[in-house]
């Protein structure tokens, strides 16, 4: 093997995904303490931002800037190099958690035990299933009363769109957890509540054993039993092909707080997930053993002091070895670029690095140099596809307040529109500037910046839409017909493709039957 197919058979590159509280940054710890990335519990704090007032976002603005170093997690464990992609807490920035799931190779989903599959799951779960991105699912809390885990593997079937087949099984919840038989090593793991220590185990590969009495009890040896036969009549048996399919997520059942399934978890996990898999440019498919470079830009991460206005770009490298000093052809600006001081993200720290390799993340300075979704190669001519847009939730007109600064507020929508802070629409009838979003937070955060970083001021005015869809049609005819009966409603997205605003969904199901030529994506990426 050349030391490239090396480096890529030992990557693992995947993102931790859940509904707020349900135990992720938790989970995350404890992963780190596992690669012996980090000494003490408590060390991760990235996510807390979710705890703040939605108000007070210039609190939540400062912990996102602590959370840069953050949003990478690099470490190694036993052979394996492992990044974790971090993705923020706040739902508000749920669009920044979209990017970043198109530069991992896959996910792990956490699931609270009490409350099953929330809606910030749901959204998330979409978008790795139009990817095809393999998942893995965390049940977390045990060590807390919740639902009958059968029935929770039912509605994560149901709500999430994916077939399950649970690895391990929890032996009771809440006060009587006594651990998990774990049916991928067949081995018991007995649960002792105390924190921050490895639990133990013991290899168990035959439950009709009468020794199960001994550890578990009589009543939770019986059910165990029970609940592991009926688990064989019901689901097929483990596949890994259809998992890195992404048609079939295993299920791990645990106690993240209690670092209790999360060793199993990550057992699993590293000799399961996927190496770092090929990426689609516009020309070609990009396999990562290609020994020419190329990457994407998947995140820009503004410093909201307005004294540094520098940023940092985050690129995924998807073939060949990146290094520093070495020219790079930036597609867009059809320039060559060298990086002299490249950062990787080890831990909890950042380090300027010589190389990195496929699967890797490498933080590269910006002072706006690049545009989310930008192709870096090593001469090649190519565009990696697959940043996708999704439609806002919420709208707003965005107007000059200061007549003589329109210059600066056309150049600040562009730059923060291009570093993916929110969207702009241009309305097609009367050219005002409509700015979708996410959450209320980025109206705000939007107008600060503007002012601060552009000396530009800016006003909003109420529009009411229910979603934004880009439209197409085979019968150009048909597409004519249908913009000059919504005139009012088309807009161009940034990158001037037709958008339909539709005002409520009425309006939209009306439009979808009645222009039957049409087609209405929800996501720019169709
Ligand atoms: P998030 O990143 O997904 O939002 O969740 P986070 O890890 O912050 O966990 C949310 C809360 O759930 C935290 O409690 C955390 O301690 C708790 N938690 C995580 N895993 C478990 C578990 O296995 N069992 C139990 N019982 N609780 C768990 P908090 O009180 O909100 O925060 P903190 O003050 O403990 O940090």
């Amino acid at each position: 093997m050349t030391q490239l197919e090396q480096e890529i058979a030992r990557r693992r590159t995947f993102a931790i995904i859940s509904h707020p509280d349900a135990g992720k940054t938790t989970l995350t710890e404890k992963l780190l303490l596992f690669g012996g990335a980090i000494h003490v519990a408590g060390a991760v704090k990235s996510n807390k931002i979710k705890k703040t007032a939605t108000s007070d976002w210039m609190e939540i603005e400062k912990q996102r800037g602590i959370s840069v170093a953050t949003s990478v997690m690099g470490f190694d464990y036993d052979d394996y190099k492992i990044n974790i992609l971090d993705t923020p807490g706040h739902q508000d920035f749920a669009e920044d958690t979209y990017r970043t799931l198109t530069a991992v190779d896959s996910v792990i989903i956490v699931v609270d035990i009490a409350k099953g599959v929330e809606t910030q799951t749901r959204k998330l779960m979409e978008v790795c299933r139009m990817r095809k991105t393999p998942v893995m699912i965390f049940v977390n809390k045990l060590d807390r009363l919740g639902k009958d885990p059968f029935d929770l593997l039912d509605e994560l079937e149901s709500e999430l769109g994916i077939a399950v087949r649970p690895l391990s099984w929890p032996i009771d919840q809440g006060p009587g957890f006594k651990g998990v038989y774990n049916l991928y090593q067949e081995k018991l793991d007995l649960y002792t509540p105390s924190k921050q220590t490895v639990t133990e185990s013991v290899a168990f590969d035959d439950v009709s054993s009468p020794e199960l009495e001994g550890y578990i009890g009589p009543g939770n040896a019986a059910r165990l039993r029970e609940d592991l036969h009926l688990i064989e009549g019901i689901y097929d048996t483990f596949d890994t092909e259809t998992y890195l399919q992404g048609n079939l997520a295993p299920v791990f059942f645990g106690s993240a707080l209690n670092n209790f399934g999360v060793k199993e978890l990550l057992d699993c996990f590293v000799r399961i997930a996927p190496t770092p898999r090929y990426t689609k440019a516009e020309e070609r498919l990009v396999r990562p053993e290609e020994s020419s470079f190329s990457g994407f830009i998947f995140k820009i991460h503004a410093n909201m002091d307005p004294n540094h206005r520098s940023c940092i770009a985050f690129l995924k490298v998807c073939s060949g070895k990146f290094e520093r000093n070495v020219n790079y052809k930036h597609m867009r600006l059809g320039k060559q670029l060298k990086f002299s001081a490249p950062t990787a993200f080890m831990a909890q720290k950042k380090s300027v690095v010589d190389e990195a390799w496929p699967g890797d993340i490498v933080g590269l300075p910006d002072t706006g140099t690049f545009k989310i979704g930008d192709t870096l190669t090593g001469g090649e001519d190519l565009h990696f596809k697959g940043i996708p847009s999704f439609s806002p939730e919420l709208f707003k007109y965005i107007e000059n307040a200061d007549p003589l600064k329109s210059k600066q507020l056309n150049k600040g929508i562009d730059q923060l529109m291009d570093e993916g802070v929110a969207q702009v629409f241009t309305n097609q009838f009367n050219g005002r500037k409509i700015i979708g979003t996410v959450g209320q937070l980025q109206f705000e955060v939007i107008q600060y910046r503007l002012e601060h970083e552009y000396g530009a001021l800016c006003r909003w005015e109420p529009i009411h839409l229910h979603k934004a869809c880009w439209i197409e049609s085979d019968d150009p005819q048909a597409l004519d017909q249908f913009k000059r009966r919504k005139y009012q409603f088309m807009a161009f997205d940034k990158e001037g493709r037709d958008v339909f605003l539709a005002e409520s969904e009425y309006v939209l199901r009306m439009a979808q039957q009645d222009f039957e030529a049409i087609r209405f994506h929800f996501n720019s990426e169709f």
